[in-house]
């Protein structure tokens, strides 16, 4: 496996933290370029609104049938989710299966933009409740980080860096807005599988893993 640099997130932060290789952010920023025609406005909670004093972004979202375009990147972030539950062994010691699951985004904010409100991934609603773990990789350099308010951190907005961490109230979490500086990050959920006995008319069900995909790519 490749040696990934690790950046320093102490253990009880329960966030992991490691540098991907900046060719692969340039190929997924290259990927959000290309597809100019797709970009949408970004939006939040239950209704999926967009509420600007919340959140201002342009986002890609990809679904995981197009997972094929952001390739190198999910082999990387396969990688790093290995290097989490090494960190972090009880992750993994859940009752019910979870992976990779559903749409991926491609974030871009301008100057004095950004996902500005607290918030936690996993809020209690729709699908949102299917969320185990989150990624997010800083595919530039800018003075735009996240901060994390029950852990007292700041992660820098560095290009590469990849962070993962529970999507609980735990670990709520805002943009660091810059009125100088862009930033593009991309991002996505572990899920955990739904349940057939109990999640028949879960929308989830329509996700599709990406391992699946892959398996089954012939
Ligand atoms: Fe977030």
């Amino acid at each position: 496996m490749v040696n990934y640099k690790e950046y320093d997130l102490y253990y009880a932060s329960l966030m992991g933290g490691w540098y991907i290789p900046d060719n692969v952010c340039d190929e997924v920023v290259e990927v959000y370029n290309n597809n100019e025609s797709l970009w949408v406005s970004g939006k939040v909670g239950a209704d999926a609104i967009e509420d600007y004093e919340i959140k201002k972004s342009t986002e890609l979202i990809i679904h995981p049938h197009n997972f094929n375009y952001i390739h190198n990147y999910l082999i990387h972030l396969g990688n790093l989710i290995e290097k989490y539950k090494e960190k972090y062994p009880f992750c993994n010691t859940t009752t019910t299966e979870w992976s990779l699951w559903g749409n991926i985004k491609i974030q871009h904010y301008k100057p004095g933009e950004g996902f500005k409100a607290w918030h936690a991934e996993n809020g209690g609603f729709a699908n949102h409740k299917m969320r185990h773990l989150v990624f997010m990789t800083y595919l530039n350099t800018s003075d735009a980080g996240t901060e994390f308010g029950n852990q007292e951190i700041i992660t820098p907005c560095h290009k590469g860096l990849t962070i993962i961490w529970p999507t609980a109230w735990t670990h709520t979490h805002r943009g660091v807005v810059s009125n100088s500086q862009e930033k593009t990050i991309i991002t996505g959920w572990y899920d955990f599988h739904p349940d057939p006995h109990t999640d028949l008319n879960n929308n989830n069900l329509d996700g599709l893993d990406y391992h699946y995909l892959i398996n089954n790519q012939k």
